[in-house]
């Protein structure tokens, strides 16, 4: 298995560990870093329902929190024929930590689409902004 598949492989797994109580749409990542280390993440929802969660954002700060800081590719998972495209949210974030991602989109058989983060975020808003 190529490292692409085993990522979509882990994306999926995490998937299966949704907390999408009120949605019902479970949603996986799984997040390459540089030295190949694979984390995970999947949605968390809350009753007050503006403090869920994405499964990106999940696996990024997992992995930000666990001291890593450069990354190679991040798989997402959902369960529809169209691919899940990372939210507005994920995006800005994702962009800020892994600029030079390559974004796998996947359902639960099969590579639905892969971008670029600068294509999925163009004039991304960035730090060196806030140096005036
Ligand atoms: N969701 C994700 O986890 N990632 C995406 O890329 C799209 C949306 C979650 C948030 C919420 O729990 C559910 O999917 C429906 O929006």
């Amino acid at each position: 298995m190529n490292a692409s598949d085993r990522l979509v492989t882990a994306a999926r797994e995490a998937r299966d560990r949704a907390i999408a109580t009120y949605s019902d749409f479970r949603v996986g990542a799984a997040l390459e870093t540089v030295d190949g280390t694979i984390v995970t993440g999947c949605n968390i929802e809350n009753a007050s329902y503006g403090l869920t969660i994405c499964a990106e954002r999940v696996a990024m700060f997992k992995a930000l929190s666990e001291g890593h800081r450069a990354f190679v590719r991040i798989a997402v998972v959902a369960d529809t024929v169209e691919p899940t495209p990372p939210c507005g949210a994920c995006r800005q974030i994702l962009w800020e930590f892994g600029p030079d991602l390559e974004v796998i989109l996947a359902n639960l058989s099969e590579v639905t689409g892969r971008h670029q983060m600068a294509t999925l975020l163009p004039h991304a808003f960035s730090g060196r902004l806030l140096d005036r």
